[in-house]
């Protein structure tokens, strides 16, 4: 053979070994570590839902007694539904879009189901996102007289532009993560936030217990009495049915709170390598999820009973917008170093989650179009932020009253967020449930439960839940935040 044909011949084997090392990279793109997962994972969990609506709820729904249900369901039911995610995403390697499908070709359309819960999350997500940003950046600039007015943040959402420029520079650090890949992006950025993200939480909560305040009247209020009000479990009229609200609060926040049934975790498993302990991880992410949620409630109860007693404790969505910020001001100079502290906070808690959502889209998309990282990122980033300019003006020119089943009246935003969170996931979680526990059975999940570690020790308890209590619990669930669980309700009477 002349020697040039030879040279060719190395040359192409050189380069087809190259292209050989470069989709081994690209299949080995994943976490690098355990712990890499877990911090990431967590990331994606701790978010708006963990700081702003579980403080909330635990207030409205009885203090301790909303803890005790939460914590007894996140044991059981966040177990199950997050097991069931990431293990469905390690063995079949693929996101939701194709996992079901490539299990049961019958069971195809829960995987698009599945994917239409991130989309619609990611319209509004990004918006919130952005009103953080805005409270952030008036916290750092030293102008928070201003949060602190009656009417600013009704002001600041129904303005016409500064929403969607807030809006569009939280997308744009998100887009950027998810841009970087899996390890440099997304690993890399959680690992250096979630840990300050918890030293920050810890500090002001350990700061809100050792607050004092003597109001108008004289009425002397400590933040170990607010503490004991946050923990304390309040049964006064507590009846069967309030009993019932109180579960199904919990389990909804729940859901919210770990991300599951939405196909994000299902992505985080397809990168998670075979020889992670996926129990030990598993539980770990639990463990941060609410621990965080835990201590937000131990830093905002106490803080807002201190300053203003036992009303506007449950005050809702505007919790963290109206009523903190008037907290923060009341404080004095110490407000403002914690209001920056507690802003920036939950930017971060807002940003890994958001980075979740759309890491799913990307990556569902760059594996049903086959397109590279880059160009999915720039697609999917300018889909979801003309998405979300839409979700803005829905509080002005697009300003509408709309009555949800639940009752609740709601805008554009408030619509998706009932859609995805009220509708879709009980619906999804009921028939993912059914799916594992009916079709392929709990052996199929506990099977890759038990590759990478020492076995899998909850495998009694997974099954269970899984056939038997989770179907019939988000039936129940759906029923109820559609509203149809009042009609028969009504119809028995
Ligand atoms: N789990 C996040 C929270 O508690 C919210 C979230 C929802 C994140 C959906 C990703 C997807 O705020």
């Amino acid at each position: 053979m002349p020697f040039r044909g030879k040279v060719r011949i190395l040359q192409n084997y050189h380069f087809s070994l190259k292209a050989v090392e470069k989709m081994e990279a690209k299949k080995k793109s994943g976490f690098t570590s355990s712990i890499g997962f877990v911090l990431a994972a967590a990331g994606s969990a701790v978010g708006v839902g963990n700081i702003w609506r579980f403080p909330y709820l635990a207030a409205r729904d009885g203090g301790g007694l909303f803890l005790l249900v939460y914590l007894a369901l996140v044991l059981t039911f966040g177990f199950t539904l997050l097991t069931t995610d990431i293990a469905i995403g390690r063995k079949t390697g693929k996101n939701a879009w194709q996992a079901f499908e490539s299990i049961r070709s019958r069971w195809g359309f829960l995987g698009k189901i599945t994917f239409l819960v991130p989309a619609m999350i990611m319209t509004y997500y990004s918006v919130i996102g952005g009103w953080i940003l805005k409270y952030t950046t008036v916290y750092i600039t030293g102008q928070q007289h201003m949060a602190a007015q009656d009417g600013f943040f009704t002001s600041f959402i129904t303005s016409q532009v500064a929403p969607i420029v807030f809006m569009l520079v939280f997308l744009a650090m998100t887009a950027f993560v998810v841009y970087s890949g899996v390890e440099k992006g997304i690993e890399k950025f959680s690992s250096v936030v979630m840990p300050g993200l918890l030293l920050m939480i810890i500090g002001i909560a350990i700061y809100a217990l050792t607050l004092t305040h003597t109001d108008a009247d004289g009425v002397t209020r400590t933040g170990l009495q607010g503490l004991a009000v946050y923990l304390t479990p309040n049964l006064t009229d507590l009846t069967f049915s309030r009993f019932l609200q109180i579960l199904l609060d919990a389990m909804s926040q729940l859901f919210f709170s770990l991300s599951v049934s939405m196909g994000i975790m299902i992505t985080y498993g397809t990168y998670v390598k075979k020889d992670v302990d996926l129990s030990k991880s598993i539980s770990q992410v639990e463990f941060f999820d609410t621990g965080v949620a835990l201590l937000a409630g131990m830093m905002i109860i106490p803080t807002i009973y201190v300053f203003s007693g036992t009303e506007g404790m449950a005050s809702g969505p505007s919790l963290m917008f109206v009523s903190l910020p008037k907290v923060f001001e009341s404080m004095g100079f110490a407000g403002t170093l914690v209001g920056i502290v507690f802003f920036v906070m939950i930017l971060f808690a807002a940003l890994t989650s958001c980075v979740s959502i759309m890491e799913t889209l990307v990556s569902t998309c760059m594996n049903i179009f086959h397109c590279s990282r880059r160009k999915t990122s720039f697609m999917i980033f300018a889909i979801s932020f003309s998405a979300a300019v839409v979700i803005c003006l829905g509080y002005n020119v697009l300003y509408f009253e709309y009555t949800l089943p639940n009752g609740a009246v709601a805008q554009l935003l408030d619509i998706m967020d009932y859609i995805s969170n009220s509708f879709l996931m009980p619906l999804i979680a009921f028939l993912t449930a059914v799916f594992v526990g009916w079709v392929i059975k709990p052996e199929w999940i506990a099977d890759e439960m038990e590759i990478g570690s020492v076995g899998f020790h909850k495998k009694r308890l997974y099954s269970f839940m899984v056939r038997h209590v989770v179907p019939v619990v988000m039936a129940l669930l759906f029923f109820q935040s559609t509203g149809l669980l009042g009609w028969i309700g009504m119809a028995f009477q």
